[in-house]
């Protein structure tokens, strides 16, 4: 028996795109809408894809599956593509927006999630008029007017949501609509306060502290890029001024991205998939020419690699081509309480180069490589409070002090862990009972209970960069409990042994806990069988995992992870957890390779951790990996001082 005779999902068109060339990215982008079709209502303005249901009402959540492909329609309709299904959308705005008609989108209320599907529709608007606003009568006209200019009569959230009511402004101003300039210049100056220096924004006031996908890709610098494009002419001074802040953010935001293509995922609503590259769209959209060495070329590859990725990952998609809620396969526990199923088609703002010519510069350059050999393998990003690292076969960032200002499910996972990779995703709680379900991946969990429930870092307090030797470290405190403090210590790898990062915790306690520490969450099943992997038998194994005092590791065909405690004095039991299915977003079926230690009221206790990961990819990994895993790190002097002399 083979692991090869089990199915596979049958690939969707949009798998088999090559994403090279334009009239490709043309393609890819009508593989995802065509699927759409048959769940139009049947006056068109509304799209149901799926059963599972939101925060917020029906009506809402089918205005978003039709309103979403709109960020792709928009784009391909101003690129002059023709496309026979583009009719449909028109007439869902004309019956959409028209209060006489049974599929009326409704009044806009307070907070209204209507407001963020505005945004799209704005843009397409503003984009594509001869093909979503010129055909339409007057009247018609008027009651698209009328249903986005209301908007500028109610109450907003204090967040990115305010470029909402911006674009559906813009969407009028652009076809000569009546449309408020009063509102824009309000809500773009409130906007400018969440700016908090190099490009960088945060997802509302400066209180938060939260630097996402938002920040970039999913809304802030992405909107800002359209603006000073739809905008120069009224408001050229905020243009440049936006356009300036892409070629800083740039150079952050690079980082995000490995070799590969792939993104590295990070916080909240990761279900947008290649939403995550759409800032590099809106570079070229915005016709900004970014700081050496992000050439034209460099660009390209940045976005188009990204959807070759997801080219690759088939399980994205229903049997009918619509695009699943979750990461890498269909997953509810990732997803957030606003997600429904036409959420996921956010990612089509990532088609926003498609409205530019084939002379664009965009589309003229060659596509180059990741320009990994001009950037450090290291980067300290000092407002977000990461340090990305390119090094060990993946890129993944050292995290603490974000945090969401609301009640997000699974925020712990989503924003609390020490580190996030591209290549090992992150994992969420399938439930509240055991390590299995709380499936700490890249975290320290604590239980007060014998191990039922673990507490899991949501706010990190402090957080801070500072340079320690010769590297940068990222130190932070947290407080499980009132009596219960953990001052922990990020340090990238060291040249030297570059698959093993370390972190130190400083715990002192005044309760009775458990601990366990998890390395990267990894793909767990045999490459022979399928089955889940079991121990190693002898050293010739070439899969399987170990469990040893001191250490843990999980070799498989994605790679090997491991862990272990660096002083020989500090008794740890290495653990291989078997996650629950459906924990990890990249793999549904993970091991995690932890570190138990029980620690006694009263104490103050040192924890030095070591992670090793090496991802599958590099060419002969499979003959290195034990070598470079026998090859643990130096823990640093200053350190080392510290931790013996219990300071
Ligand atoms: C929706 O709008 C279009 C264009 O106005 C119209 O032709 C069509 O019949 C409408 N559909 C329904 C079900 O009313």
């Amino acid at each position: 028996m083979s692991v090869q005779a089990n199915g596979k999902t049958p690939p969707q068109a949009f798998s088999k795109c090559p994403f090279v060339t334009r009239s490709d990215f043309q393609d890819g982008c009508v593989a995802l809408l065509d699927p759409l079709v048959p769940h139009f209502t049947p006056g068109s303005s509304r799209v149901k894809i799926g059963t599972s249901t939101t925060r917020f009402d029906e009506g809402a959540a089918q205005i978003e599956g039709f309103a979403r492909p709109l960020w792709g329609l928009g784009a391909l309709l101003a690129g002059g593509y023709e496309y026979s299904e583009a009719e449909r959308w028109r007439q869902g705005i004309i019956n959409g927006t028209d209060p006489e008609h049974p599929e009326f989108w409704g009044e806009i209320e307070d907070l209204d999630q209507r407001m963020v599907e505005m945004c799209p529709i704005g843009f397409a608007l503003a984009v594509a008029p001869d093909e979503l606003w010129n055909p339409l009568t007057d009247k018609q006209k008027d009651n698209v007017a009328k249903w986005l200019g209301s908007i500028n009569e109610r109450e907003m959230p204090n967040t990115n949501w305010l470029w909402f009511r911006v674009f559906a402004n813009l969407g009028l101003r652009k076809n000569g609509a009546a449309y408020s300039l009063k509102r824009i210049e309000a809500d773009m100056d409130h906007l400018d306060t969440f700016h908090v220096g190099g490009g960088w924004s945060n997802d509302g006031p400066k209180s938060h502290h939260q630097m996402d996908y938002y920040s970039g890709s999913f809304a802030i610098q992405f909107l800002q890029l359209l603006y000073s494009k739809l905008a120069g002419d009224f408001d050229p001074e905020r243009a440049e001024r936006y356009r300036n802040r892409a070629k800083e953010f740039a150079k952050d935001f690079v980082h995000y991205f490995d070799k590969d293509g792939r993104a590295i995922p990070f916080g909240r609503s990761v279900t947008y998939r290649f939403a995550m590259a759409g800032f590099w769209g809106a570079v070229a959209f915005a016709d900004v020419e970014l700081p050496a060495p992000l050439t034209w070329g460099v660009v390209k590859g940045l976005l188009l690699r990204n959807f070759r990725w997801w080219a690759t990952q088939e399980d994205i998609f229903n049997s009918d081509g619509t695009l699943t809620l979750g990461y890498c396969y269909a997953n509810m526990y990732l997803t957030e309480n606003y997600n429904s199923p036409g959420s996921p088609y956010w990612c089509c703002l990532s088609f926003t180069p498609l409205a530019l010519p084939e002379s664009h510069p965009f589309w003229a350059a060659a596509e180059e490589p990741y320009p990994g050999a001009a950037l450090p393998e290291i980067a300290v990003l000092g407002y977000p409070k990461h340090i990305v690292i390119h090094r060990g076969g993946h890129a993944f960032l050292l995290s603490s002090g974000q945090a969401c200002h609301y009640p997000l499910k699974a925020t712990q996972a989503k924003y609390g862990k020490f580190a996030y990779s591209s290549s090992f995703g992150y994992s969420v709680p399938t439930g509240g009972y055991q390590l299995e379900q709380h499936a700490p991946d890249s975290m320290l969990a604590i239980s007060e209970d014998g191990g039922e429930i673990w507490q899991t870092r949501r706010l990190a307090l402090n957080a801070r960069i500072e340079q320690r030797g010769d590297s940068p470290v990222l130190i932070s405190e947290w407080k499980p409990w009132s009596d219960v403090t953990i001052e922990t210590y990020l340090l990238p790898p060291s040249e030297e042994t570059g698959n093993w990062h370390i972190r130190a915790h400083r715990i002192s306690t005044s309760r009775n806990i458990l601990t366990s520490e998890g390395a990267f969450a990894i793909y767990g099943c045999s490459s022979h069988n399928g089955r889940i992997l079991g121990l190693f038998k002898d050293d010739s194994s070439s899969e399987g995992t170990l469990e040893d005092s001191q250490r843990a590791l999980t070799v498989s065909s994605a790679g090997a992870v491991g862990i272990v405690e660096l002083q020989p004095g500090i008794s740890r039991a290495g653990k291989v957890v078997l996650a629950d299915p459906n924990s990890n977003i990249i793999h549904g079926r993970t091991l995690l390779p932890s570190l138990a230690a029980t620690i006694d009221a009263g104490k103050q206790f040192w924890f030095t951790t070591a992670v090793f990961a090496l991802p599958a990819g590099e060419e002969g990994w499979q003959d290195v990996w034990r070598s470079k895993w026998e090859k643990q790190p130096q823990v640093p002097s200053w350190l080392q001082e510290m931790v013996v002399s219990k300071a």
